[in-house]
């Protein structure tokens, strides 16, 4: 500690992606560690907040968590006003999940500011034996979208921090 404040900086974070891949779970984790194995699915929003420091700057992350049923979609595009960091989620038991990524990025693209910083990211990977979704091809999509990914556990917390630690939203 030198006495000097950080400058703290606000971002707004919009987590999409199909329904029951993990979107709501994901935040918990980052900003409760907590994790709810009921699947209650989240009816249009919900938003939750944590700040993390970096060398040179605290960013408070806002995270709208949308809900991934098909009657909520239309509301997408509202949240993805404004936003600075976007995650695409789909789950790496589910081959379907991750096949309808494409339509997702379809939306962030569309609706998202230019500077919308997008990540990919393939949650529940406790669930290996179940895998659906070779890491390669994760990040093979990633690399042809030019998007940062990872391959997360909101269960057992694994990659969490780092996704958040890795998109530096903004330079200071
Ligand atoms: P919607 O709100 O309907 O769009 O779903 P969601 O994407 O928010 O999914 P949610 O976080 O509610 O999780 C759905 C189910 O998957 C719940 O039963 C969670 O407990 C479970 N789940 C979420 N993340 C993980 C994970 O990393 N591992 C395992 N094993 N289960 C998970
Ligand atoms: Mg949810």
């Amino acid at each position: 500690m030198n006495g000097k404040s950080l400058p703290v900086i606000k971002v707004k974070v919009v987590v999409v992606g199909d329904a029951g891949v993990g979107k709501t779970s994901l935040a918990v984790r980052f900003t409760d560690n907590s994790f709810i194995q009921h699947y209650k699915q989240t009816v249009g929003a919900s938003f939750c907040s944590r700040a993390l420091d970096f060398k040179d700057k605290t960013v408070v992350f806002n995270i709208w968590d949308t809900a991934g049923q098909e009657r909520f979609r239309s509301l997408v595009p509202m949240y993805l006003r404004d936003a600075g960091i976007a995650l695409a989620v789909y789950d790496i038991s589910s081959h379907k999940s991750f096949e309808n990524v494409e339509s997702w990025l379809l939306q962030l693209q569309q609706y998202g500011p230019r500077d919308l910083k997008c990540a990919l990211i393939g949650n529940k990977i406790d669930l290996d034996d179940l895998r659906e979704v070779p890491t390669q091809e994760g990040q093979l999509v990633a690399e042809g979208h030019g998007l940062y990914f990872e391959e997360t556990s909101a269960k057992s917390g694994e990659g969490i921090d780092k996704v958040f630690n890795d998109i530096d939203p903004i330079e200071v």
